[in-house]
């Protein structure tokens, strides 16, 4: 459990922009209110709702969205464009609490090849198209794409010029998920130590899985000085996905020692994945940390021994506490006898020792032919070993 002290990390949740972002995940606006209401009762502190300007039926969702949120920031994505930013602000324009999220490339690569500029236009692009924001909201987020591979002098330098103008948050993206954690870490470590006026802003982490340390990287960004997690349910979003939400809130609670905490419901965890899933029609794979089917489940004899007699012996959640049922027992060839007895007794069998001999032969020959033996195969199994006994 985090301590009261903890300090607090913010979620900031972008599973209706970043994560919408997966072929083949578009969703109507119907479906991303549905999302967006469990969202804010999952407790996300800012949720990043859509691309106005990228579309008619992302405008209305933006809009719609911001109807309805109780208790989360609201927020919508621009470019350092300033029709971008006037449309976000129009479809903010319901929201408890908007927050407008602009930003530009700032990496070599970006400067060059995407927009064939300089460093000092960039960074006059970025500090136009916060004041900007600022004339529509007061909470701007300001990201520099691709802040994973940009030089750290430049990168303060572009953090400096946009505090200036008024950003409350300054998003350091892992765009290509490129970056180790240690590297990322320290580019965090940089800013806070190098920047005049960091003390006044968030510094956000929005890392991608290109490399799986999409988690990592966020973690070690909080434990560096950031105070915001962008991250998706299930880790959906753009190729290998965004920083999976479930993975940074839980590892926050399992580790009182790093003395971080979050506003996010657990128990509505397993619940909120399943239905992210359904509604974008994207299965989670088996063994997803902490929302797959196979998270709390054992197969192998050692362990449904040990799970059996204590269940901390092999997990480190107790499934409840994300909202998932109870630790499953799955009976395959690998089982013992004790997970034979115990599933068994779940269904009404109370074997005596020499009874669970007889059904144990029997069971072995069935799970030789079957990848996994279900109460029907135990009834089955059952009736056998007594004509046998
Ligand atoms: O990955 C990224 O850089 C982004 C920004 C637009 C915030 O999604
Ligand atoms: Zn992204």
């Amino acid at each position: 459990m985090p301590q009261m002290s903890a300090k607090n990390v913010q979620i900031f949740d972008t599973t209706l922009r970043d994560g919408e972002q997966v072929p083949g995940c578009k969703l109507n606006t119907e479906q991303k209110l549905v999302i967006a209401e469990r969202l804010d009762q999952l407790g996300v502190d800012i949720m990043e709702a859509g691309f106005p300007i990228s579309s008619p039926g992302d405008f209305t969702s933006v809009e719609e969205i911001s109807k309805i949120v109780k208790n989360a920031s609201v927020c919508a994505l621009s470019r350092s464009v300033e029709k971008d930013i006037k449309i976000a602000a129009e479809a903010l324009k319901y929201a408890k609490r908007p927050r407008i999220h602009t930003g530009i490339g700032t990496s070599e690569q970006h400067i060059k090849h995407k927009f064939n500029s300089t460093k000092e236009k960039i960074i006059e692009r970025g500090v136009s198209a916060v004041k900007y924001a600022k004339s529509f909201v007061e909470d701007v987020e300001f990201y520099a794409e691709d802040a994973g591979r940009t030089d750290n002098e430049y990168l303060a330098r572009v953090c400096e010029a946009v505090i200036k103008a008024g950003a409350t948050v300054l998003n350091m993206p892992d765009t290509t998920g490129y970056c180790l954690p240690e590297e990322y870490g320290a580019k965090i470590k940089y800013l806070m130590e190098n920047v005049k006026g960091i003390e006044n802003v968030i510094i956000s982490c929005h890392c991608h899985n290109d490399l799986g340390l999409a988690t990592a990287n966020s973690i070690s960004g909080v434990l560096n000085g950031a105070r915001q997690i962008e991250c998706t349910i299930n880790g959906i979003g753009e190729r290998a996905g965004n920083t999976a939400l479930e993975e940074v809130v839980m590892i926050m609670r399992q580790h009182p020692s790093l003395d971080l905490s979050t506003n996010i419901n657990p128990k509505l965890l397993f619940d909120t994945s399943r239905m992210v899933s359904e509604s974008m029609g994207i299965y989670v794979q088996p063994n997803k940390a902490i929302v797959g089917v196979n998270a709390f489940a054992h197969s192998s004899g050692i362990h449904q021994d040990g799970v059996i007699k204590n269940r901390k012996t092999y997990e480190i959640i107790d499934p409840d506490e994300v909202g998932a049922s109870e630790s499953a027992i799955i009976l395959t060839a690998r089982s013992g006898r004790a997970a034979l007895a115990y599933r068994a007794n779940k269904i009404g069998y109370n074997l005596s020792k020499n009874e669970l001999d007889h059904v144990y032969k029997v069971f072995l020959s069935f799970a030789d032919e079957k990848k996994e033996i279900v109460d029907e195969d135990i009834h089955e199994i059952i009736k056998k070993s007594v004509h046998i006994a």
